[in-house]
């Protein structure tokens, strides 16, 4: 039987668009300089044209053949935790295909750490476009089995690599000066990125790519079911409401007490653990479950307004908004 990876990295010259497994979420690859097959990998997602993707590479010292300049922090970050859940995006060069930067001059790297994402990278020889390997506004995949359900037969293959060890995506830090700006919170805490940084400040406010300001945030990582976030004493009387309305709804929240604040018995409840590292792993994989019971509405425990959950409040807050077009009418209250 041919060797995986090899046949991966063989349809990958090919033009061909493969499922990699990686330690966040799965990607959705294609060889970066071969226009033709990142604009495949695009069609597959039903991507925007003007979404830029991140370049996978085996190695850190591959970087200066895709970022023109890489400043003094960009460089002490690659050592410090490539390979790994940190994406870099550094000034591209003139040569990096337009349909990979989405037209901006910029360009974000990233050396995973998934053992198979790593020896295919080796195999292919060259860096691998590779954004989340979901429809676009959809939740990422963290199984093999999550691609195959939503996209199939469209791709050329998918890798299997078992579940992703993080389960959400990679940090995302613009270096296109000194200045690290934080675009995408993610796998990689906060808390590492200062202590490599050391007194080098960082613009934690999520910048463009990802404001805060509930309002203005763009719906993406959205389940099937609509969701809503609340404080679990906003729980019952939300659900109560809801079933009023004839919905079948169900409670997603941390497994902790409820310290005498109990649910509506009859209301079905599923759990994700209590820490945020663990919390992050299951919580993509939670949702795709969810979505086979096909129920109305999900109530979400809101968890903690705290950094180290920032990445997985960004990613439901995303996913309430995405929500409220489908009818969630008050989609986020943390009171
Ligand atoms: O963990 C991850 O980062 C996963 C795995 C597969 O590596 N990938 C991933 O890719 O999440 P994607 O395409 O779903 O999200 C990448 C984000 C997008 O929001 C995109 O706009 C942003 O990275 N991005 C890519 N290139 C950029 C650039 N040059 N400037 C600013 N943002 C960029
Ligand atoms: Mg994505």
């Amino acid at each position: 039987m041919t060797n995986p990876i090899a046949l991966a990295a063989e349809r990958l010259r090919a033009g061909g668009v493969v499922a990699i497994p990686t330690e966040t979420v799965y990607g959705l690859g294609a060889d970066a300089r071969n226009v033709e097959a990142v604009r495949r990998v695009f069609v597959i997602k039903g991507r925007p044209a003007n979404h830029p993707v991140i370049v996978h590479l085996a190695e850190a010292d591959e970087a200066g053949e895709w970022a023109g300049r890489i400043p003094t922090s960009a460089r002490r970050l690659m050592a410090r935790f490539w390979p790994g859940p940190l994406t870099l995006v550094l000034p591209a060069r003139d040569d990096v295909p337009r349909v990979v930067t989405g037209g901006q001059d910029s360009v974000a790297l990233r050396v995973p750490h998934h053992p198979m994402a790593l020896a295919l990278l080796r195999t292919f020889g060259g860096g691998l476009a590779a954004p989340s390997a979901n429809r676009f506004g959809a939740v990422s995949p963290t199984e093999a089995q999550h691609v195959r359900a939503s996209l199939g037969n469209a791709v050329d293959m998918v890798l299997d690599g078992g579940s992703c060890q993080y389960g959400l995506e990679s940090t995302i830090v613009s270096l296109l000066d000194e200045h690290p700006r934080v675009l995408r919170p993610g796998a990689l805490p906060m808390r590492a990125l200062r202590e490599a940084l050391g007194n080098v400040g960082i613009d934690a406010d999520g910048g463009a790519v990802t404001p805060r300001v509930p309002g203005a945030l763009s719906a993406h990582y959205a389940p099937a079911t609509p969701l809503e976030i609340h404080a679990i004493e906003a729980i019952t009387a939300r659900a109560e409401a809801l079933l009023g309305q004839g919905l079948r709804v169900a409670v997603l929240r941390r497994n902790r007490s409820l310290h005498g604040k109990p649910l509506l018995p009859a209301l079905p409840q599923f759990l994700l653990p209590a820490q945020p590292e663990a919390y992050a792993r299951c919580l993509y994989a939670r949702l795709h479950e969810l979505d086979r019971f096909a129920f109305d509405r999900l109530l979400v425990e809101a968890p903690p307004d705290e950094e180290v959950w920032w990445a997985v409040n960004d990613r439901l807050e995303r996913a309430a908004v995405g929500s409220a077009r489908e009818g969630a009418a008050h989609p986020i209250s943390r009171s």
